[in-house]
């Protein structure tokens, strides 16, 4: 049943743990967000995360076919796609179609420590490698250029105290959690 006072329809996209998903449902059941989690999809069976939108009885699928989540998304008459955690290439008939409708959070100050190659791990490892003291988190509209969209908020943090990757990650995750919720309340403010 669609609800004509949400603002946004959300799809999540997610591939892993989901805590990024779940910071969306905890807002969202909070009604800190005027939006409403409509569908969870993943591209792996095993997610975590889907069991997180079970739970809340969002519905939550696998798919990988590019057609069947066009599908899907219209479906459920879904007009805001969040990727929170997707490890999967966005295909170009979704970023047509969800043009300025698609965002990512992406762990580090972009456009620092993006692009092929730099999720999860790969990002806090390079930021320790490279002896940063200061590292963060992004929300950016999804283009063609992975990690390259007009970005919407950033949230930096401190990371001197950090004395491995997975420190810096634990600081960074905090972060993301609420700079996530953050931006889909500026979208909503739009
Ligand atoms: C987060 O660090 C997110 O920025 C990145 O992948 C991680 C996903 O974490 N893109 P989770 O699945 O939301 O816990």
């Amino acid at each position: 049943m669609q609800d004509p006072l949400k603002k946004f329809r959300i799809a999540v996209f997610v591939s892993g743990g989901g805590s990024n998903l779940q910071a969306l449902i905890d807002a969202s059941e909070k009604n800190e967000l005027r939006s409403e989690i409509c569908l969870v999809l993943s591209s792996d069976p095993s997610a975590f995360a889907l069991e997180r939108a079970k739970k809340h009885r969002i519905e939550a699928v696998c798919l990988s076919d590019e057609d069947e989540i066009l599908a899907g998304l219209e479906r459920h008459t879904i007009d805001l796609i969040v990727l929170a955690g997707y490890l999967k290439i966005i295909g170009a008939k979704l970023l047509t179609k969800y043009k300025n409708r698609m965002i990512n959070i992406h762990p580090s100050l972009l456009p620092r420590f993006g692009g092929m190659g730099m999720y999860g791990m790969n990002v806090h490892r390079a930021v320790f490698a490279a002896g940063e003291t200061v590292s963060g988190a992004t929300v950016h509209f999804v283009d063609k250029v992975v990690d390259g969209g007009e970005r919407i908020l950033q949230r930096e943090v401190d990371i001197r105290d950090c004395a491995s990757p997975e420190e810096i990650q634990e600081k960074v995750i905090v972060l993301e959690h609420q700079l996530i919720v953050d931006a889909v309340k500026l979208l909503e403010e739009r």
